[in-house]
């Protein structure tokens, strides 16, 4: 496979992974949480596939089309480290989607990105929330759930708290 096709394929099963989670939590009130804005193309999906609930992006240096940028009311700015747990004072586990896709492409860097989130999710995914995430997370607690049947395996990763 080129690594066009790879990254084509990377596209694809995050787009199949997105609808399949907004299906799965459409019976849960609340906002959608986006960590990692990046070039805002996961963020302006999802505003289409989910147009009527809140989305509360997170993003350490908002670079972005301006097409694409949250309005202040929906965007933190800065560290995950800072964010995330003023996120969890405003909101508790009140969330039922979070859409993570913070890989950097280091994998020591990512690896202790997926650990600082698994500490905060509890707190922050409601009851049957999902997180899906472009890493995997050390998240025991949940259960992990299946990919869409499209999407090979290891491409996503999809935790559904208990
Ligand atoms: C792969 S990009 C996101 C791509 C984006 N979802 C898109 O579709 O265009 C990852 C983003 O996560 C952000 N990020 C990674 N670690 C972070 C952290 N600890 N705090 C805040 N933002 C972080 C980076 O700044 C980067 O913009």
């Amino acid at each position: 496979m080129s690594r066009l096709d790879s990254f084509i394929r990377r596209l694809e099963a995050q787009r199949r992974c997105l609808e399949h989670v907004v299906r799965l939590v459409a019976e849960l009130p609340g906002p959608v949480f986006e960590l990692g804005l990046g070039n805002g193309r996961t963020f302006d999906h999802l505003r289409g596939i989910c147009p009527h609930r809140e989305i509360f992006v997170f993003e350490r240096r908002v670079a972005a089309h301006p097409d694409c940028v949250p309005d202040p009311e929906h965007l933190f700015e800065g560290p995950l480290e800072i964010s995330l747990p003023r996120a969890r004072q405003r909101f508790g586990a009140t969330i039922p989607m979070i859409h993570a896709d913070l890989g950097s492409g280091n994998f020591e860097l990512d690896q202790r990105t997926s650990v600082y989130l698994a500490t905060q999710l509890p707190g922050l995914l409601c009851p049957a929330g999902i997180v899906l995430s472009d890493q995997p997370l050390p998240y025991s607690a949940a259960e992990q759930l299946a990919l869409p049947p499209e999407v090979e395996s290891g491409r996503y990763h999809l935790y559904r708290a208990a």
